[in-house]
C-alpha cells in the first residue's frame, strides 16, 4: 500500500512510526513531514493546507489510503476533497471537523443534546459581550469561536482583564477571523484528562487516556505553550469516570453529530475536565492530539492502521482495539525561549539506539545534518510498567540527546504520581 500522511509534526511522526509496522505498507509520503520525519517516509514539500496540491499529489503518486491530522486540512475539507477523487482517507470530512473549528457551534451541539459543559454566551458585538462580563463572577473564560492555533482561549482573573481579552479579539483582531464571534464561559475547576476515541460514526472505542502539561514551566507556571510533554494513562480516569463519559459524553456526542447529519469519523479529542459536578468538556478536538498522541501509540497493542482502516469502512464495532497494561510518558525537548522568541538552527544529536523512541516535532535538514526549526523539537518517550519508571525512562533519554539551548520541563507527570499516591 501507498499511504499519505498529511502533517509534520510529533503527533505525524509517532502515527508514521506505528503504521509503518503494518507489512501491507510499501511507501509512506509525509506532505510536509519534517527532517526527521525524513529517515521514516518520503518527505514532499507541500504544505498541510494545500489542499488542491495534496489531491494532485495523492492523484498522481496513485496513493491508497490517506491519514489527515492536522486541524486545519481538516476543517478545510482536505478529506472531503481527497474522497471525491476516490481516495479512502482517515480523518472527517469538513461537516463534521466544524466540532473543533467552530468552538459557538460545539457550544451549542452540547446544550441542545444535554451534553455537560461550562455554562456559556455567544457574541458577536463587543459591547453586548462587555455588558454581559459586568453581570458576571471573576474568573472567566473568554475563547475566540474559530482555530486560534490552540491559543484562543483567555482566562481572565477580573473584570478588566476580561474587558481587554474581548477588545483584543474582538477589535484588534489578534486572532484574526477567529475573534469574530467570542465565546464567553464559567470558570470549570478540577483535574483535565485528554480522551481520543475512535469512531466510524457506529460505535466509540476510547483509546487509553493522558494527560497533557500546557505551561511553559515545572509547577504548572507560564505562558500556556501547544503541550510540552504528557503521560498515559491519567490516574483521574478511573472506570467510574470512563463508565459516566462513554455514558454521559462519548456516546451522546457521536449521536449528535449523526443527528445533525455531520457523522463523525476518525479520532474524535475529549479535552475533559473532572469538576466536583462530573466530567465536563472543555472543548473537542477532531483529531489526535498532539503530544497525547506520542504516549497513546506507544501503548497500542492492535495494528494502527487496521484500526484506522476499520473506521474508515465503518467496521469499528468487529475490529479489536487493545492498549498494553503499561505506562508512557513523552517530555518535549524545546527551543529556549518558547512559545515567545527562541533561535533555531542548532545541530541535533540522537543516539541511534534511542531514534525509535524520539518523535521529531521540529528539525529539518542542512548539509546532512538534523538541525532545529521549531519551538518544540523532539518528543522524548518511554513505556515501562509503571508510571514513575516510565518517566524515568523517558528523562534518562532526554539526557543522552544534545542540541544548544535545549529545555524541558523537568515535572512532566509529577502531578499524576502525586494522584496516584494520594489514593493508595
Ligand atoms: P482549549 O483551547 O479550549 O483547550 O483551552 C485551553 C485551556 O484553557 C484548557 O486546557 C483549560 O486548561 C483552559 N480552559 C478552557 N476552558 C476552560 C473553562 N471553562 N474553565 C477553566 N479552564 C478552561
Ligand atoms: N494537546 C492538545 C491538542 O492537541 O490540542
Amino acid at each position: 500500500m501507498r499511504i499519505l500522511v498529511i502533517g509534520g509534526g510529533g503527533r505525524e511522526h509517532a502515527v508514521i512510526k506505528a503504521i509503518k509496522k503494518n507489512n501491507e505498507v510499501k511507501e509512506i509520503y509525509a506532505l510536509p513531514g519534517n527532517g526527521g520525519i525524513a529517515e521514516d517516509a518520503i518527505c514532499v514539500n507541500i504544505g498541510a493546507k494545500d489542499v488542491d496540491k495534496i489531491v494532485q499529489f495523492a492523484v498522481e503518486n496513485k496513493i491508497d489510503y490517506a491519514i489527515v491530522t492536522p486541524d486545519d486540512p481538516l476543517v478545510l475539507g482536505t478529506v472531503d476533497a481527497l474522497e471525491d477523487k476516490g481516495i479512502p482517507c482517515f480523518g472527517p470530512q469538513a461537516k463534521a471537523a466544524i466540532i473543533e473549528g467552530s468552538k459557538a457551534f460545539s457550544k451549542d451541539l452540547m446544550k441542545k443534546y444535554g451534553i455537560p459543559t461550562a455554562s456559556y454566551e455567544i457574541f458577536n458585538d463587543e459591547d453586548k459581550a462587555i455588558e454581559y462580563l459586568k453581570t458576571q463572577d471573576m474568573p472567566i473564560v473568554i475563547k475566540a469561536d474559530g482555530l486560534a492555533l490552540g491559543k484562543g482561549v483567555i482566562i481572565a482573573q477580573t473584570l478588566d482583564e476580561a474587558i481587554d481579552a474581548v477588545h483584543s479579539m474582538m477589535s484588534d483582531k489578534v486572532f484574526g477571523a477567529s475573534g469574530d464571534n467570542i465565546v464567553i464561559e464559567e470558570f470549570l475547576t478540577g483535574p483535565e484528562i485528554s480522551v481520543l476515541a475512535f469512531t466510524d460514526g457506529k460505535c466509540v472505542k476510547p483509546m487509553v487516556s493522558s494527560m497533557d502539561h500546557k505551561r511553559a514551566h515545572d509547577g504548572d507556571e507560564g505562558l500556556n505553550t501547544g503541550g510540552m510533554g504528557t503521560i498515559a494513562p491519567n490516574p483521574y480516569y478511573t472506570d467510574a469516570v470512563a463508565k459516566e463519559c462513554m455514558e454521559k459524553i462519548f456516546l451522546p456526542t457521536i449521536n449528535a453529530m449523526n443527528n445533525e447529519n455531520r457523522t463523525f469519523k476518525g479520532c474524535l479529542y475529549f479535552g475533559l475536565m473532572l469538576t466536583p459536578k462530573g466530567p465536563k468538556v472543555i472543548e473537542y478536538n477532531c483529531r489526535f492530539g498532539d503530544p497525547e498522541t506520542q504516549v497513546v501509540l506507544p501503548l497500542l497493542e492492535s495494528d494502527l492502521l487496521t484500526v484506522m482502516r476499520a473506521v474508515t469502512d465503518g467496521k469499528l464495532a468487529e475490529t479489536e482495539v487493545k492498549f498494553a497494561d503499561k505506562s508512557a510518558c513523552c517530555v518535549v525537548m524545546a527551543s529556549d525561549g518558547y512559545p515567545q522568541h527562541y533561535e533555531k538552527g542548532f545541530e541535533i544529536t540522537i543516539p541511534n539506539e534511542q531514534k525509535p523512541y524520539v518523535y521529531v516535532a521540529g528539525a529539518t535538514q542542512k548539509e546532512g545534518k538534523l538541525v532545529t526549526s521549531g519551538g518544540r523539537v523532539l518528543n522524548v518517550t518511554a513505556t515501562a510498567p509503571t508510571l514513575k519508571d516510565a518517566i524515568e525512562k523517558a528523562y534518562e533519554r532526554v539526557e543522552k540527546i544534545h542540541f544548544d539551548n535545549a529545555y524541558c520541563r523537568r515535572d512532566i507527570g509529577k502531578r499524576a504520581l502525586d494522584a496516584i499516591k494520594e489514593n493508595k
